[in-house]
């Protein structure tokens, strides 16, 4: 099972503090039936050259890469990386550096507002690019400022969606999620962990809930995803 989005490497961004917490985050996962897992730390281009990015997510890989090989040598792990959205992000120079390792996947986070026409028309460039395929990350978070019918639309487009496990382990969500289930906007899930503590890798808890809603449904979907870009 793949956790999509998690903010495992150390010392690079709001994740992981540290090489062991790192490692808690792992073994945490790893308990829960994890077997392929993406790094995506934080990208601000307001902030930080793609260059500059690029380096400290190395040194940050470089810190844990005997952990990974010694003690998760089973886990099949992509380095990626979780880009904000800008003015500009759909001209991003070679864009494709910033894809989940070995697909064309690009997370790409929104602000948490009513999304204007200018910043819909600038996924839908993204997505119309050959060299990506968009993928908006916890799309959960924008339940309150954008209707269902945006996330439909996006996704005709051919825009995929991942869906934060903590949104998918509260049963107060039982009916978005079916809607989301129901009219395949929901393609990929991840734990968006950052920590150990109040935003440890919760997967177990959003995996038992889809059962209880779909049986093994869910699974084939989700899975149909995760075969197709991580087999
Ligand atoms: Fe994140």
């Amino acid at each position: 099972m793949l956790d999509f989005h998690t903010h495992i490497l150390p010392e690079i961004d709001d994740g992981s503090a540290s090489v062991k917490q790192s490692e808690e985050m792992l073994t945490m996962l790893s308990g829960q039936h994890v077997d392929k897992i993406v790094f995506t730390p934080h990208f601000y281009a307001e902030d930080e050259t793609p260059e500059s990015f690029f380096r400290r997510r190395d040194e940050s890989y470089q810190k844990i890469l005997p952990l990974l090989k010694e003690k998760f040598g089973d886990i099949d792990f992509r380095l990626s990386a979780e880009v904000c959205y800008y003015i500009g992000v759909s001209a991003l120079e070679n864009i494709e550096r910033f894809c989940v390792e070995k697909t064309p996947l690009f997370l790409l986070e929104m602000p948490r507002c009513r999304w204007d026409a200018g910043m819909l028309s600038e996924i839908t460039s993204l997505a119309r690019q050959e060299k990506v395929i968009v993928v908006l990350v916890h799309i959960d978070r924008y339940f309150d400022f954008n209707p269902l019918k945006t996330f439909e639309d996006l996704s005709q487009e051919g825009v995929l969606m991942q869906v934060n496990c903590d949104y998918l382990a509260n049963k107060k969500n039982k009916r978005r999620i079916r809607k989301l289930f129901r009219r395949g906007i929901m393609n990929f899930i991840g734990t968006d962990c950052h920590n150990t503590d109040d935003r440890k890798p919760n997967y177990k808890e959003a995996v038992l809930n889809l059962q209880k809603l779909f049986d093994d449904e869910a699974f084939g979907i989700l899975g149909f995803y995760e075969e197709e870009f991580f087999d």
